[in-house]
């Protein structure tokens, strides 16, 4: 898969793919990002990229064409699955999102700023409007950031055994239970006996009672419609 990010501040995004887990699915060759500075495909001389709002009101507002050109360069190199918007207003992201996206080929990833985009880019290019969350940031790169960590790292391949996604929080509807490494005893705080008692199926069982206590606690909403009979047997 490759990603490739759209933004008029490529200063923001020069950290988080270097490190770590999104570093070694790119050396893994599974994944790769990549980031285009929008001011690259500005029409003018003076590099221009946002213009007033038609109508007035403050804030400046994205132009078409830098974006337009921009896109059309990208989609004569490779095809795109997705093209995505990031903006407070489109739709909330969350780990079923993340997963059906891990399934795609190639994403383009275009960060508003400013007020965000002309609408006709909208229009014409967006097949996907994403938001992280009722919350406005100053631009759309630390919430593409969010979205392309949070599918990358479900590309097969990319995480190994002690990673494995399927044990997340939110992978199977519920929030993940406590974990425990060593000291078993930490100033008299003892690790539950049952995780060091060997018994893989009474572990498991543990697990998913606690999951779904840690759930009902503090996500009840995510208990809605979920089957928790049937969560059990998949232990
Ligand atoms: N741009 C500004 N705020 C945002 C948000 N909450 N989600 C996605 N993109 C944004």
């Amino acid at each position: 898969m490759q990603i490739d990010i759209i933004t008029v501040v490529p200063g923001l995004l020069e950290g988080p793919f270097s490190h770590s887990i999104l570093k070694r699915a790119e050396e893994k060759g599974l994944a790769k990002v990549q980031v285009h500075n929008l001011r690259d495909y500005a029409t003018n001389k003076q590099k221009q990229v946002d213009d007033y709002a038609f109508g007035g009101g403050a804030g400046m507002v994205m132009m078409i064409e830098p974006i337009a050109k921009c896109i059309e360069a990208l989609k004569s190199e490779r095809d795109y699955d997705e093209i995505i918007y990031m903006t407070p207003d489109g739709k909330t992201f969350d780990q079923q999102m993340a997963n059906s996206l891990s399934l795609k080929g190639n994403l383009m990833i275009l960060c508003g700023h400013y007020k965000g985009v002309d609408e006709r880019i909208r229009q014409k290019y967006i097949t996907r409007e994403i938001s992280i969350g009722d919350f406005v940031l100053s631009g759309g790169e630390l919430a593409a950031a969010v979205v392309a960590d949070a599918v990358i790292r479900l590309i097969p391949g990319v995480l190994n055994d002690e990673t494995s996604a399927l044990t997340d929080s939110f992978q199977d509807g519920l929030l993940a239970p406590p974990i425990y490494t060593r000291p078993a005893e930490y100033e008299g705080m003892k690790v539950p006996d049952i995780l060091l008692s060997g018994h893989n199926e009474k572990i498991a069982h543990w697990r998913f009672e606690e999951s779904v206590r840690r759930t009902k606690e503090r996500r009840p909403d995510l208990l809605e419609g979920h089957d928790l009979e049937e969560g059990d047997k998949r232990k």
